[in-house]
């Protein structure tokens, strides 16, 4: 090891002193002072296995090739980790507010987009144009991306043209440029992960979230904001429930979505290649989350114009099956799959299930 002082070492210092000191009204400068790492999203670090090693994001200006527009990958980049401070519903110029809370799309597409098993962005742009039951049109990556902007981050769309949009795409480009990585399915979604047969249980639940996640998610899912007198600032810990977070229509609003991303990076620091939790806990504790109140968007029910391949976990109707609507939030979902299983067992070609 060339570096005397592994990330992993101050990964684990933060872990110990945040469980230990227990101190949630600790602001980012106190983080600092204490534990010497200054907690923002462009200083999280995961271990090499875990990362796109070719993507050296933070050195990014000085690594990309001069026949690349660095300028704009770098604004990309910048867009993804500070997304409350040039498009949050915050900034200065009112123009600019596309998102409508202020998380940043890093938060969950993790260092970067270029952790394994967080729904990476490295090969994203192989992964596109792609038909997608939720919108029922094929989408390209600009529909993508603004799918996350109204979901994810409960705003509104980029215009497609915009420079704002470019640079997301260019930034994407570079980390698609890899074509041995491209394909690797560590890369693309999650890690696997299976719901048990029952309903989640959300009492445990409950008690596994104060256990595992609320030292830094809070009580109340509410986070932990770096400056609360400055809310464009983002967050030290994102916002799981409440208004400023995503919408019901988001993708990590669906309990499988939820448990599976868990599982491969929560508690902070874990990899899908070692998960912490089992797929019962991340269930209970998705079923737990999922009970709680968020952003409701308007025009939920233009989802899926093919009401037969809205998939079992989509927490908003309507439905076609016979499941009460609370089924489809905590399961038990194995019935409800099985239903619509039946109802397509003539049409082989069914891409409905689980989508990225
Ligand atoms: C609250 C968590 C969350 C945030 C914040 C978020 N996303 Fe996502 N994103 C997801 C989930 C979940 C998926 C996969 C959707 C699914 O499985 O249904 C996804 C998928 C994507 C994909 C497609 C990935 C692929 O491999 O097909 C892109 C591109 C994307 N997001 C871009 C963004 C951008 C840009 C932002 C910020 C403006 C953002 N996301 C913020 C949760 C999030
Ligand atoms: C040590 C602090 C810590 C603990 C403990 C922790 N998280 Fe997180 N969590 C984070 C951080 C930091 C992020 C944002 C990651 C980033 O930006 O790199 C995050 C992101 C998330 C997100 C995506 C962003 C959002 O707002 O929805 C979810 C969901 C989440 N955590 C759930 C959990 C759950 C469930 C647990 C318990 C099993 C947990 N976390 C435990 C620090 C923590």
């Amino acid at each position: 090891m060339k570096n005397t002082l592994h990330p992993l070492f101050f990964l684990q210092l933060v872990l110990i002193l945040v469980y230990s000191c227990n101190d949630r009204s600790a602001k980012s400068s106190d983080h600092e002072s204490r534990t010497g790492v200054s907690l923002n999203a462009e200083t999280y670090h995961f271990p090499a296995s875990a990362r796109a090693e070719k993507f050296d994001i933070k050195n990014l200006q000085q690594n990309l090739p001069d026949s690349l527009d660095a300028a704009l990958i770098n604004y990309g980049y910048e867009l993804m980790v500070n997304t409350s401070r040039i498009v949050g519903p915050h900034v200065a110029d009112t123009a600019m507010r596309y998102a409508g809370n202020n998380l940043a799309c890093v938060n969950c597409h993790l260092s970067g987009g270029t952790k394994t098993y967080s729904a990476s962005w490295v090969g994203v742009m192989t992964r596109y144009p792609k038909y997608r039951n939720k919108n029922g049109k094929v989408n390209d990556m600009e529909m993508r991306v603004n799918g996350c902007f109204q979901r994810s981050m409960n705003g509104r769309p980029l215009p497609r043209d915009s420079r704002e949009m470019r640079a997301i795409i260019a930034y994407y480009s570079w980390l698609s440029s890899d074509t041995s990585l491209n394909s690797k399915p560590e890369y693309k979604g999650y890690v696997d992960y299976k719901s048990p047969h029952r309903a989640a249980d959300t009492t445990q639940g409950r008690r596994l979230f104060m256990q595992h996640c609320y030292v830094c998610h809070g009580s109340y899912g509410e986070g932990l904001l770096f400056d609360r007198a400055d809310t464009s600032r983002g967050y030290i810990y994102p916002q799981l429930w409440g208004n400023d977070t995503y919408n019901i229509g988001a993708g990590m609003a669906k309990i499988e979505t939820f448990a599976a991303f868990v599982k491969g990076n929560m508690p902070y620091g874990v990899l899908g290649e070692k998960p912490h939790l089992t797929d019962a806990e991340a269930y209970d504790i998705a079923g737990y989350v999922n009970m709680q109140q968020r952003p409701v968007p308007p025009g939920l029910d233009g989802d899926f114009p093919d009401r037969s391949t809205k998939g079992a976990d989509v927490p908003y109707g309507p439905y076609i099956d016979p499941y009460p609507p609370l089924q489809h939030r905590i399961g038990p979902l194995q019935p409800i799959k099985a239903w619509y299983k039946e109802l397509k067992k003539d049409k082989p070609d069914d891409t409905s299930g689980h989508e990225l």
